[in-house]
């Protein structure tokens, strides 16, 4: 009876009573990026695993780590590159063996996302490193959806999953874990392409792409920064494979063709302020998020390998993309609303998160 009550009262506020105010100093800034509805389109869930669950599934599994602690463990997480942080990635996914760990891994993700005000998330993993190692398909993507499924009833966050080709490993071997994967397409929303980029032009999986498209999957690929030949792969994507988008892509700023293709074909981009490294033209920086959001281009933002990177999620990563790149509050509000915009849902579900979003910039007093 007193809850019926107390809601038209609070209903009743005037406009004018509620904060709407935009956020104009960093501490309501951090607030209001902290309570933004999100979404995240580009996270490896292997990057996601935490170094103290790292240790824990160790245990649980029976294997030795090469460090006595969680923080030495942390301290050896130094690279410089591409290849020197996909030797750290891939060292540190041993201790993935059985369904339950696959579960603890995702269900660990979705719950940090949810703390953090995601409200969908479309999920990379690399089946052909598990594969290799024994595990089968069956453990890979079944403790996985049942994580997905456990954290959208329990914790109320909607998710999809994205099966990766290791673009370093022989096609034969993409072909395999495609095919593997095939049976439960159904549990799958697309693939992806990711891993070194060096001599694996997009071209070498055509086939691999034509295979899961043909199967109603979706198709994704990375464009990683400052890759040789970079912008005839984002070409490739675009053009040859019809990538429905591309994760990282940041030297489409160097092209101003590649930049207008990419924009009549609606193509979002997943950018990853703190993996992507700094565009360089010339030897200099240029911050390509700034020029991508600056060219109108469709662009989210991401928290790539957040376990890898500083434990830095999705919020931490916004935050620090504001400061970098000077988002205005109603720009943080475009990168959701193209956020949404790029998930792979039936509009009925994109309408319902789009309303929170845009409830959410009134309330603040942001407008576009
Ligand atoms: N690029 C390529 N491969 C990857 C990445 C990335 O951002 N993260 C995990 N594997
Ligand atoms: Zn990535």
């Amino acid at each position: 009876m007193r809850a019926a009550m107390a809601a038209p009262l609070a209903c009743a506020l005037p406009a004018w009573a509620r904060a709407a105010t935009p956020p104009a100093d960093d501490e309501s800034m951090a607030r209001f990026i902290a309570g933004l509805p999100k979404a995240e389109f580009h996270v490896h869930l292997e990057g996601t695993l935490e170094a103290e669950m790292k240790f824990a599934l160790a245990q649980r599994n029976g294997l030795s780590l090469p460090y006595a602690t969680v923080e030495e463990m942390k301290r050896s997480y130094i690279y410089h590159d591409l290849p020197s942080f996909l030797k750290i990635y891939y060292d540190g996914m041993q201790v993935l063996l059985t369904e339950q760990d696959f579960y603890d891994l995702a269900y660990g993700y979705l719950s940090k996302a949810a703390s953090q005000n995601v409200l969908y998330a479309e999920m990379f993993f690399d089946p052909q490193e598990h594969l290799k190692r024994g595990v089968p398909i069956e453990a890979v993507i079944g403790g996985i959806t049942r994580a997905r499924a456990d954290a959208a009833k329990t914790i109320g966050i909607e998710s999809q999953l994205i099966l990766c080709f290791m673009r370093d490993l022989s096609a034969e071997s993409a072909m395999e874990a495609l095919d593997a994967a095939l049976p439960h397409k159904d549990k799958l929303i697309g693939v992806g392409l990711d891993s070194d980029e060096k001599d694996n032009p997009p071209e070498k999986f055509a086939e691999h792409f034509a295979k899961a498209r043909a199967a109603g999957l979706h198709v994704t690929m990375h464009c990683d920064v400052n890759q040789e030949n970079t912008l005839e792969h984002i070409r490739t994507a675009l053009v040859d494979l019809q990538a429905e988008r591309i994760d990282h892509g940041g030297n489409i700023v160097q092209s101003p063709e590649l930049m207008a293709l990419a924009k009549s074909k609606g193509i979002p981009f997943t950018v990853c302020p703190t993996f992507s490294g700094k565009v360089m033209e010339d030897g200099h920086p240029i911050n390509a998020l700034r020029e991508m959001l600056d060219a109108g281009l469709k662009v989210s933002v991401n928290s790539d390998d957040p376990a890898y990177m500083g434990s830095e999620y999705i919020t931490e990563v916004l935050v620090r993309a504001q400061k970098d790149s000077a988002l205005t509050p109603a720009e943080l509000v475009r990168i959701e609303r193209h956020a949404f915009e790029t998930a792979w849902i039936p509009e009925a579900q994109r309408d319902g998160y789009l309303a929170k979003l845009e409830a959410y910039a009134q309330d603040w007093g942001v407008t576009a």
